[in-house]
């Protein structure tokens, strides 16, 4: 986690160990237990050089049975170090679920990593995970509106609420880009309403090591877990990467 946090601390200064204080370092913070079942195409990423013992790094989603889509700033280590794992509600529970080593790694050209725009990788498996449901890209601009109410899921940080290293849900409230427009070190911190998604409250959000994991509204791929400042801080929404704004250059990988 430490590691983690430093290793992200050069990509984004508010994701840094530093900002992020004892007292508001919740887990998918407020979230329950989360099914393979109901969420066949989440992905776990982990990396040999993670300092946690499951591996764990980041989320990912599977959309196409040899394609997952991930955060950027996830990418940082040698491709060989990463593993996509599948159906594996619990990370240390090897006796389930699906692995693949990643064979092509293709970063959004627009990614940057001031202002972390197009925080999106879409890694290439070795082993395609074939049969597993995909999800469908939401490419529709609208569809990030408040009001709405996506589920973020993911094996990140629970702040204690829940297990560590375990597949978690939680539905968390799309504020609309106004309220993270709001917040001047957001803005700061490169914010746009064109391109991200603000949502979560002080009971509900994801938190480290749930980054490049799905945001789901109405069955379809809302946006991927990017930054935030804490979490679960009411003050500080958490900031997803909204699909619809990348779908094209999205696609034509896919
Ligand atoms: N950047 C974090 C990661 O790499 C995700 C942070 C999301 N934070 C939040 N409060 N929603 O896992």
């Amino acid at each position: 986690m430490l590691k983690r946090a430093v290793v992200l601390a050069g990509i984004l200064m508010l994701v840094s160990a530093g900002a992020v204080s004892a007292a508001d370092k919740r887990l998918i913070v407020g979230g329950t237990l989360a099914s393979v079942r109901e969420a066949p195409w989440a992905v776990a990423l982990t990396n040999s050089q993670s300092s946690r013992p499951t591996g764990r790094w980041c989320g990912a989603v599977l959309v196409a049975p040899d394609k997952v889509l991930t955060a950027a700033h996830c990418m940082l280590k040698p491709v060989s170090t990463y593993t996509a794992v599948q159906g594996r509600a619990e990370l240390s529970d090897d006796s389930t679920g699906r692995v693949s080593g990643i064979s092509k790694v293709w970063i959004h050209p627009g990614y940057n990593t001031k202002n972390n725009r197009n925080d999106f990788a879409i890694l290439t498996l070795a082993q395609p995970f074939t049969q597993v449901p995909v999800i469908t890209l939401e490419t529709n601009p609208k569809a990030d509106r408040k009001g709405a109410v996506p589920t973020v899921y993911g094996w990140g940080d629970t702040a204690d609420t829940g297990p560590d290293d375990t597949l978690q849900k939680v539905a968390v409230p799309d504020l609309g880009d106004d309220a993270c427009l709001a917040n001047k070190e957001y803005v700061a911190n490169g914010y746009a309403a064109a391109s991200n998604v603000c949502a979560g409250n002080g009971t509900g959000d994801a938190c480290q090591g749930d980054s490049g994991g799905p945001l789901v509204l109405n069955g379809r791929l809302l946006a991927t877990v990017s930054w935030g400042k804490g979490c679960a801080d009411p003050a500080f929404p958490g900031v997803y990467a909204e699909i619809a704004s990348a779908a094209k250059a999205l696609r034509a990988q896919i």
